[in-house]
């Protein structure tokens, strides 16, 4: 569906260029929420925005749904941004006008007549719950509310694609997740293919089906949701699940003394429940100190993660690691 190759974005700042976007290579599927998440500054908004081409990419190639969008010149690019509808963190909706008027701004833009405008906000207001607030004008409205409205607004010209720059990071936990569910069912139902880009694992957990890591405008990573993590392959994904800040911390789990191995388990789903650890206690003569843990439910499973340090005989301790890596658990020695 989405097709990014060797897109490259520069800026040139005080004489100086910087290169916010490198190389980067994403295929994305049709109806796929593909997340992006990255630390401030790592390049999300500028490689989400050359998608459209709100930004101009310096090199590369963007194809979706089979136009290359790169090559397109001003008229076409307009007629096919139709299909690519955006959402932002400060929802961006025009102050000046009413709920009604902001959802119906792009179909008149669009020359639609007043009859068809009409059907088409009323049942967009209907699907995002918003229709006692059609003449509300947006300074009346909670963070949560202003979304929906932008995301009604998004959806007038029933695109293909939504891009969503961190459109929850202004929005409290509760309404995080009513609006996560609403773009969840806007994918489900009309097949919308959705490319989020965020800096909260929560996001990527509750909704992506899969997730690339951006830093310093490279991908580092792309996984599926699940991959992610069970089994992150860059220290910023590992940072990212343990919702550590930096890699820094996420070594100072590690005590600096220790006298065994310490290890990272991760498991899935039904072998959560299993008393893996118990068992592995009672078969192997080692000491097993519990460092940290968690659980993390993921769309479709849960994952857990144990951090332990085993001591006792070398040999010993190696024999419950193997133990462990036959019980379908992820073993890692840190
Ligand atoms: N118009 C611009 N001119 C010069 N530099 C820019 C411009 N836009 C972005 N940059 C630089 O490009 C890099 C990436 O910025 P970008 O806004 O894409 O990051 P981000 O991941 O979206 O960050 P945040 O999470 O803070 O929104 C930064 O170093 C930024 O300073
Ligand atoms: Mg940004």
């Amino acid at each position: 569906m989405i097709t990014i190759e060797n897109l490259s974005k520069s800026f040139e700042s005080e004489g100086k260029k910087i290169w916010a976007v490198k190389n980067v290579n994403i295929h994305i599927n049709k109806g796929e929420i593909f997340g992006i998440i990255g630390l401030s500054g790592a390049g999300k908004s500028t490689l989400i925005r050359c998608l459209n081409r709100l930004e101009e990419p310096t090199e590369g190639k963007i194809t979706i749904d089979d136009v290359d969008i790169t090559s397109l010149n001003k008229n076409e690019l307009r007629k096919s941004r139709k299909d690519i509808g955006m959402i932002f963190q400060h929802f961006n909706l025009l102050s000046q006008k009413t709920v009604y008027e902001n959802i119906a701004f792009p179909l008149e833009l669009d020359g639609v007549n007043k009859d068809e405008i009409n059907s088409k906000v009323n049942t967009l207001l209907d699907y995002v719950g918003l229709i006692d607030k059609k003449n509300a004008y947006p300074s009346s409205l909670s963070g949560g509310q202003k979304q929906r409205v932008a995301i009604a607004r998004a959806l007038a010209n029933n695109p293909k694609v939504l891009l969503s720059d961190e459109a929850t990071s202004a929005l409290d936990p509760k309404t995080t997740k009513s609006i996560l569910e609403l773009l969840n069912k806007i994918r489900n139902e009309f097949g919308l293919t959705i490319v989020l880009i965020t800096h909260q694992m929560e996001v990527v957990k509750d909704i992506c089906d899969r997730v690339a890591i951006i830093e310093n405008g490279e991908i580092i990573e792309t996984n599926t949701n699940l991959e992610l993590f069970r089994n992150p392959k860059t220290k910023t994904a590992k940072a990212f699940i343990s919702g550590l800040k930096s890699n820094v911390e996420e070594e100072s789990i590690v005590p600096d003394e220790f006298n065994g191995k310490v290890i990272r388990l991760s498991f899935l789903g039904n072998s959560a429940r299993e008393p893996i650890v118990s068992r592995m206690i009672k078969q192997f003569n080692i000491e097993v100190n519990i460092l940290s843990g968690n659980i993390n439910e993921l769309v479709s499973t849960c994952v857990g993660h144990l951090i332990l340090e085993l001591s006792g005989e070398d040999e010993e301790v190696k024999r419950a690691i193997d133990y462990l890596k036959n019980q379908n658990v992820n073993v890692e020695v840190i």
